[in-house]
């Protein structure tokens, strides 16, 4: 009897440290990141790139390696120019001041774009310019007839602000990663262009977008009358987003860079690791996709009450997960959490990190540092979770 209580105790302080330091019984748990795809780390070959950076002064605009990137990515995106920054926040708030000359100036997005949510309101506090968010339909667009009734409704009217710019987002990350139609492009771009108001991308994850259509990107932008592209998501570098677009829309675009603090000097260590995640973008980002959606098949197939998945809204690298029964906090903590039962059950300590997305939701994105077989680890451990959880 005493043996088996001092056996309990072993077993609930493993148990605990297990939970704590995320290793069973001294062998290391097995961590799948699903959080993010900013959550990637350099691998040796952009380590080595940025070691041997040729550098230069880059606000003079003597940096030959931020030269080269700027040159391949305006070729790859089909614009004149494009401008090397520190983050697409920045890119985003340049964009949005060099289409919005006057103070007041009316932006019209979508009330879940992660420019209106996640960027401090930076184009009000910063660059005094009036948004009006309007409801994002469930594909990440927006409304046709809803964008042209603001538009229009307040037209040669001093009592209305000036609309001057629509933003859209591609992918679009709050609806699940998913892809703005080129026929809905066209469209936003044909009604702005009738009202002389200009369309700004989003496109922070542009390149997913443009893996999943199975077009270049200047395709895609050949809608749009600037662009933001982020190189520390899919495209796995440690820093660094651009704006692209005309010429003398990027010239402005350079001097709203400096005055936000946002001149760079040797920025060809980082440019550096830009070129290596542009390089290898396609290849990579395609094989996120579809592990994204090998887990979500996989998940579906696990057919558990708590958690389901809509596999026709899996187009890029994120997953939406509906769960029910419990906060999605809790299924988060279950996932992490590794435990004897799960190393007797399925012969490895695995765990998981996921952010709840909404209290009915949680998000999963894949990245180039979650393979193949992180993939079927994770959905082993949901597997797991689930039976435990489940009724
Ligand atoms: C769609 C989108 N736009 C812009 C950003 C901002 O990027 P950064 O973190 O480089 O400022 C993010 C970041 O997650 C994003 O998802």
């Amino acid at each position: 009897m005493l043996r088996g209580l001092a056996w309990a105790t072993v077993q609930r302080h493993r148990a605990l440290w297990a939970r704590a330091f995320g290793s069973w019984a001294g062998v290391p748990a097995h961590v799948v990141d699903l959080r993010s795809d900013t959550v990637t780390k350099p691998g040796p070959a952009m380590r080595r790139a940025m070691a041997e950076a040729v550098v230069g002064d880059d606000d003079y605009g003597e940096d030959p390696t931020v030269r080269e990137l700027q040159e391949k990515a305006a070729e790859l995106l089909g614009v004149e120019q494009t401008l090397f920054v520190p983050t697409n926040t920045m890119a985003n708030l340049i964009s949005v001041m060099c289409h919005c000359r006057r103070r007041g100036s009316q932006l019209l997005l979508g009330q879940e774009c992660h420019l209106h949510v996640y960027e401090q309101g930076g184009v009000a506090q910063i660059a005094g310019v009036h948004s009006h968010p309007l409801p994002d339909l469930p594909h990440g667009t927006l409304d046709l007839a809803e964008l042209e009734r603001i538009i229009t409704r307040g037209l040669g009217s001093p009592h209305y602000p000036v609309c001057e710019l629509i933003c859209l987002e591609n992918t679009h990350s709050s609806s699940g990663g998913r892809v703005l139609p080129i026929d809905y492009l066209r469209q936003v771009r044909l009604l702005a262009q009738s009202y002389g108001v200009r369309v700004h991308l989003d496109g922070a994850r542009l390149l997913n977008a443009s893996v999943a259509l199975h077009v270049p990107p200047a395709h895609i932008m050949e809608h749009c009358d600037s662009v933001s592209l982020c190189f520390s998501k899919g495209l796995g570098a440690p820093v660094g987003a651009l704006v692209g677009g005309p010429k003398d829309f990027i010239e402005e675009a350079w001097r709203l860079r400096k005055a936000l603090g946002g001149g760079m000097r040797q920025a060809g260590v980082l440019a550096a690791a830009a070129l290596v995640g542009l390089a290898d973008a396609e290849e990579v980002l395609l094989r996120d996709h579809q592990n994204a959606q090998r887990f979500a098949k996989g998940l579906q197939e696990l057919a558990s009450p708590i958690c389901s998945v809509d596999l026709a809204t899996v187009e890029t690298n994120i997953v939406m997960v509906r769960v029910n029964g419990l906060p999605p906090e809790e299924l988060c903590r279950h996932l992490e959490a590794v435990s004897a039962d799960e190393v007797a059950q399925t012969g490895r300590a695995v765990r998981v990190l996921l952010f709840p997305w909404t209290e009915r939701s949680v998000r999963a994105m894949w990245h180039r540092d979650v393979s193949a077989q992180d993939t079927e680890l994770a959905l082993r451990k949901w597997g797991f979770v689930l039976r435990q959880l489940g009724p």
